[in-house]
């Protein structure tokens, strides 16, 4: 708020925490005294931070009679959270403070997986870390762990508690020991927050089912239909096939709760501040575990507005910037992922160092699927000229799955202006990828169609949407070829135009669909079991010389990450986006520290050519080493790529 061009509330914050922070420097004395030292940087953090922090909650709580309560609360929050810090957590934050950019480095890549798939419990991860290294790996993002419903649960993302690990998993000790373990081995572990919702067996949706108001106030719920009805006009289904509407009729509460994704997934009520700090000090809680990202579920819903789509509300960044001046303050160590699949122009709004520093890049991996069905690059090429560019300090998380579905999220605007009709365009991608359109290679499944809509999203492992499913079935080696050059094609770009890659696990070894999980009653309505596969470790762990497609893929993987170290071109996130004057043709440049690299990638069923004339302003003369394929490559004449390959020539 400003007064007469004066903005007050860095003054009133100062004052705030003048008045706050003695009495609790008193309350907490005994425990400060030992970490005298410590307590100071602690203290500097607030300082440095505080008029941020006080600055978004007025901003959300100003409003409300005991908001200097709310500040109490929080600092209080803050203080408990950082004295239960464990030593080894706080000489890592004096590390990152000291080299905050640490992710931006082409060392970094990544992997996802799901525990109980993977390695069926947490113990038994770390005998695989030998794997990880083989790898490359330094970020390991565990899909969610915590105690959840037995039956559905939305794997795992609807969450009962957010400070136990689900029984079949492991304890919270051995969570803790495996951070630590990872750590020394230079892999940052990865945890989801998912903090748009509890399940309704969280112990607040208890309280609340069992009558205590101030557990209502936890979430969203309506005794009749009259403001349920004037939200549900603006807003989409997230799940059609499950259900209609984002509200769901509670017998026990004899209300209407607001459940944006299924049913047993209550949504958070932002608006209240105990929920606020309530979740904080669950966030405080997984940092202080060791966790070193945290990936930011379902950001986009955080905040309910009459009236609008209820998606992507100002008051959401403001939440994840009041949690992020949080964390600076207690753990600078963490980095939060943002998980915004909406709009283009909506994911980036995400991404900032106050906000989220790394975030999924849904448009790049959609538009990396939709140039490979169309053999064509120019929407991709056209979107990612003025797309790409992300805040210092930022940086892309680049996939290509995950264990989501693919939603067509690219800009109608930009479609058109490559003379794209976006409906019919989304609908032939669908039709692509789920094998009914005419010679179509892929083997998805459709998810949450819309009948109303007409909307749908794609199902699929990252082999089998690439062909690879097809071609095995048809025994025929051409088409083998083809499906294991498109699969590489996508994983080296992934590897090279800057960001963080982070690989599904499974691709490695080029893993098609599992369509066991339809005779899984707990599955069968969700399609993206198909491609949340059970890692056969029969196929040997480092798949050592055995001529087979999955030690291909692992040699191929590990040769390309591998590569990816060696090149100081690819720190960071700087790419520029260049004419190839072929449609077929994909090129990039990136450049770091003296290095400059031109990756140019051919979408194309056949050999296709850039001309030395667009070539020549890019400084190239003579000859180039082509770091992907090892070979000097003349650039006085014409550049020919084979079909779906791609070269990294070094200028
Ligand atoms: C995120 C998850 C997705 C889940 C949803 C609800 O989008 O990636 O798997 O269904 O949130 O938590
Ligand atoms: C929607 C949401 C996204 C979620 C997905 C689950 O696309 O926007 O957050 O991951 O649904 O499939």
């Amino acid at each position: 708020m400003i007064i007469q061009g004066q903005d007050w509330r860095p003054e009133q914050a100062r004052k705030s925490l003048r008045r706050l922070l003695p009495e609790l420097e008193e309350a907490f004395a005994r425990e400060l005294r030992p970490v005298a030292f410590d307590w100071h940087r602690f203290k500097n953090r607030l300082h440095r931070e505080w008029e941020r922090l006080f600055s978004h909650l007025h901003d959300l709580y100003g409003w409300q009679y005991d908001f200097h309560y709310t500040l109490e609360r929080i600092l209080r929050s803050l203080i408990r959270s950082w004295l239960d810090r464990p030593e080894e957590l706080r000489r890592l934050d004096e590390a990152r403070e000291a080299e905050p950019d640490w992710f931006q480095s082409q060392e970094m890549v990544g992997i996802v997986l799901y525990v109980d798939l993977f390695s069926d419990h947490l113990a038994k991860l770390k005998d695989h870390i030998p794997y990880f290294k083989k790898l490359g790996l330094t970020y390991l993002h565990l899909m969610p762990l915590f105690a959840s419903p037995h039956g559905e649960n939305d794997g795992g993302y609807a969450v009962s508690d957010y400070r136990s690990i689900n029984p079949d998993l492991g304890t919270m000790a051995e969570l803790e020991e495996l951070t630590s373990v990872l750590r020394h081995e230079g892999i940052s572990v990865v945890l989801d927050f998912v903090f748009n919702h509890t399940s309704d067996e969280h112990v607040w949706a208890l309280n609340a089912k069992a009558g205590d108001p101030d557990f209502m106030g936890y979430y969203f719920t309506f005794p009749d239909r009259e403001l349920p009805d004037e939200f549900q006009r603006y807003l989409r289904d997230i799940f059609p096939e499950a259900r209609k509407g984002s509200f769901t009729w509670s017998e026990e509460l004899q209300r209407w709760v607001w459940t944006t994704f299924n049913s047993y997934q209550w949504d958070l009520n932002y608006t209240n501040a105990e929920v606020f700090r309530a979740m904080a000090e669950e966030m405080l809680f997984l940092a202080n575990r060791g966790v070193e990202v945290l990936r930011l579920d379902a950001v986009a819903f955080l905040w309910k507005r009459l009236g609008t789509n209820c998606e992507n509300q100002p008051e959401a960044h403001t939440i994840i910037r009041a949690f992020n001046a949080m964390a600076r303050i207690v753990a600078p160590a963490l980095l939060f992922k943002s998980e915004a699949i909406v709009h283009p122009s909506e994911v980036v709004r995400y991404v900032h160092p106050e906000e989220c520093q790394l975030s999924y890049n849904p448009l790049l991996m959609a538009l990396l699927w939709e140039a490979l069905a169309t053999r064509d690059v120019r929407l991709l090429t056209h979107s990612m000229q003025g797309r790409y560019r992300l805040p210092a300090g930022c940086a892309w998380v680049n996939y290509l799955r995950c264990h989501d579905d693919i939603g067509w999220t690219f800009d109608d605007e930009d479609a058109r202006s490559v003379g794209i009709d976006p409906a019919s365009h989304r609908r032939f991608l669908n039709d692509f990828y789920t094998g009914r359109f005419p010679g179509s290679y892929a083997r998805g499944k459709s998810f949450q169609e819309n009948h109303s809509t007409g909307d749908a999203r794609i199902s699929g492992t990252l082999s089998s949407l690439a062909g690879l499913e097809d071609a095995l079935e048809r025994q025929d080696d051409e088409l083998i070829e083809r499906a294991v050059r498109r699969i590489t094609l996508l994983m080296g770009i992934q590897a090279s135009i800057g960001g963080l890659p982070l690989l599904y696990a499974g691709d490695e070894y080029g893993m098609i669909n599992d369509y066991t999980y339809l005779h899984d009653p707990r599955k069968m309505s969700d399609s993206r079991w198909v491609h949340r596969c059970r890692r056969r470790w029969e196929a040997k762990e480092d798949l050592a010389d055995v001529d087979t497609i999955e030690w291909r893929f692992f040699r191929e993987t590990v040769k390309l990450f591998n590569l990816r170290k060696q090149l100081p071109a690819l720190y960071d996130g700087g790419m520029e986006v260049i004419e190839t004057g072929n449609t077929h043709l994909f090129g990039y440049l990136r450049s770091h520290a003296d290095q400059r690299l031109l990756v140019v990638a051919n979408f194309a069923e056949t050999s296709q050519r850039m001309s030395f004339d667009l070539l020549r302003p890019w400084g190239a003369g003579g000859h180039a080493i082509d770091h992907l394929n090892g070979e000097s490559v003349s650039l006085e004449q014409d550049l020919s790529i084979e079909h779906h390959r791609a070269v990294w020539l070094e200028l």
